[in-house]
């Protein structure tokens, strides 16, 4: 049994522009001990499935939809009463955020911060709990911490709080860790320490972990698995090797292309074109169409399932069942890789189109004219309502892009 286990999770807010679907039927798991790295670009929906996870998310406006279950060992979190959770907050999962100033108390010294939790959790005495902290400090790489611990946050650099925010994280030896951006306010070089400190932790508790980031450099060096987050949706979830080896979704091919390499000119990195939707209009259909250079007709004519993919799809292994993956007989969830994208069932017009346009690294000059965008325009009013379930046709229509050759392609 996975450790935890994401079932449809979907979780929208009430906003003034409409319903704001940010996290729409996502599913995956986290074995005991495994790295799992979810990345996205802003807006994609990672905190909000990170919040969810630990029920905070602010209700209202924000609300957990029914239908959606969060078992973590076995138990569901979304059914356990409040006390209950305060109880498995600090204790069996632990959370760090991007900046650690909102976490911390300023009023108080961080050795007092920690030890409290200690206590809380733990319920073991005052020097104990004293001597535990500096432990702790210690142990994430603090110098001299019987002194620091005696400091207030903002006597400390920002990669000493993010030390002080991980101590307290794994001061209850959660097991479970999720850290969301937790390098991102600090430069390169600490940034590269605290990964390192949560890469040797995670070796010496043995404790699982959720990594959220937008930058995939991160997740080459610390996780085993990812699950790649696109307008509120997993689009492809792979092993850590996999994903950089040969990524299947177009959003995640992006992504990668985006990325500079050492030792491999370029004159210009690809950039995905446009941006994240909005959560209260997401595109209908395959939710990344207007930004995707592989697309066609069909794209819009009906979503996309979270396909087997890769090797997976050649093997014929696992399948989607009500937007929750099924995985093959005998395989566990990291041996899984899948991609929500029809590019799965017609892998032709990948092999089109790079051959045309070069996909990302080709300029996209009138992309606005393409049809999907015009479906996308005109069907605007529906978004709203949750789309309605089609059967995919059977074969490719019309390429969206791509040198005109008839009449009507120069029209559209
Ligand atoms: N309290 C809230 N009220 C309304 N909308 C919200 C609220 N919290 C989050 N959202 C919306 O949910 C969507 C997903 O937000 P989320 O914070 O999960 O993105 P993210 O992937 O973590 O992005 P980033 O990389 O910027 O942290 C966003 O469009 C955001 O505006
Ligand atoms: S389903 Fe179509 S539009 Fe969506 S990512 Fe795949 S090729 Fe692109
Ligand atoms: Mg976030």
């Amino acid at each position: 049994m996975a450790l935890l286990e994401v079932e449809n999770l979907r979780t929208y807010f009430e906003t003034e522009a409409g319903l704001a679907r940010a996290v729409d039927g996502v599913s995956f798991s986290v074995d005991k001990g495994e790295v799992l790295g979810i990345v996205g670009e802003s807006g994609s929906g990672k905190s909000v499935t990170s919040l969810s996870i630990m029920r905070l998310v602010p209700q209202p406006p924000g609300r957990i939809m029914p239908g959606s279950r969060i078992l973590f060992q076995g138990r569901d979190l979304l059914g356990v009463s409040e006390a209950e959770m305060r109880h498995v907050r600090g204790n069996d999962i632990a959370m760090i955020f991007q900046e650690p100033m909102t976490s911390l108390n300023p009023v108080y010294p961080v050795g007092d911060q920690i030890a409290e939790a200690i206590r809380y959790h733990r319920g073991v005495g005052k020097r104990e709990a004293r001597a535990r902290a500096v432990e702790l400090l210690r142990q994430v790489g603090i110098p001299d911490p019987e002194r620091r611990a005696a400091d207030y946050p903002h006597q400390l650099s920002g990669g000493m709080r993010q030390r002080v925010m991980i101590a307290m994280a794994i001061s209850c030896e959660p097991d479970l860790l999720i850290a969301d951006e937790p390098t991102t306010a600090l430069d390169v070089t600490i940034q590269a320490q605290i990964l390192d400190l949560l890469a040797e932790l995670r070796e010496r508790l043995g404790m699982a972990m959720i990594l959220i980031t937008h930058d995939l450099g991160v997740v080459a060096q610390v996780c085993d698995r990812v699950v790649v987050m696109y307008a509120g949706q997993v689009v492809e979830e792979a092993s850590v090797d996999d994903l950089f080896r040969e990524p299947r979704h177009p959003y995640t091919e992006g992504l990668l292309k985006a990325i500079p390499r050492l030792g491999k000119p370029v004159e210009r990195l690809a950039v995905i074109p446009g941006t994240v939707p909005s959560p209260t209009a997401w595109p209908v259909s395959c939710r990344f169409h207007p930004r995707c250079p592989y697309g066609w007709d069909l794209c819009v004519e009906a979503a996309p399932e979270l396909f087997p993919a890769g090797e997976d799809r050649a093997a014929g292994v696992g399948g989607v069942s009500g937007g929750a993956l099924v995985s093959g007989e005998g395989r566990g969830s990291a041996a899984v890789r899948t991609s929500r994208c029809w590019l799965e069932r017609h892998p032709e017009r990948r092999e089109e189109v790079r051959r045309r346009t070069g996909a990302f690294e080709a300029s996209r000059t009138g992309y606005a004219e393409a049809p999907a965008e015009r479906w996308h325009a005109a069907s605007a009013a529906e978004h709203a309502a949750p789309e309605p379930e089609r059967a995919p046709p059977e074969a490719p229509a019309r390429p969206l892009m791509g040198d005109p050759d008839t009449e009507e392609d120069v029209r559209r």
